[in-house]
């Protein structure tokens, strides 16, 4: 059973550390791997702007940097000052469809009981794969 309220907290949380000074918008993420346990990720800026990176692929680099491989769920969390529900980029999903099957579960959301729940199958569909 995955505890969507508990994933939510911890994007909420891992929001906090969000280095965004140049858009302002702040994203939190955090990663469920199937042996229950979470990487925490953040938006990180450049003043170069290209060398930015997204609070879901700073979660799965740290994941898979450690040598997970097995991943269930993500919850995303992102915004201004208010927050809004805030779905992954193109880049993001297609590094999700490197590592995922297509159930794997994308929630996204502003507080730890209002999100939304999607699969990856469903944000993108006929994935590109090197196979
Ligand atoms: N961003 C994310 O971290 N995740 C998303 O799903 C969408 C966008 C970041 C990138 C950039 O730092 C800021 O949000 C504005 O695009």
């Amino acid at each position: 059973m995955i505890e969507y309220e508990k994933l939510m907290q911890e994007a909420l949380q891992a929001r906090e550390a969000s280095y965004s000074p140049y858009s302002g918008f702040k994203v939190g993420a955090a990663l469920l791997c199937k042996n229950g346990k979470i990487y925490a990720g953040c938006n990180i800026e450049n003043g170069a702007y290209g060398p930015s990176n997204c609070a879901e692929r700073t979660a799965f680099f740290k994941a898979v940097s450690e040598g997970e491989r097995e991943f269930a769920a993500i919850a995303i969390v992102g915004g201004g000052d208010q927050l809004q529900v805030c779905y992954p980029c193109g880049v993001c999903r297609q590094v999700m469809a490197e590592f995922c099957s297509p159930e794997f579960e994308i929630i996204c959301g502003t507080e730890p009981q209002q999100y939304e729940k999607h699969t990856l199958e469903e944000l993108l569909p006929k994935a590109f794969f090197l196979k």
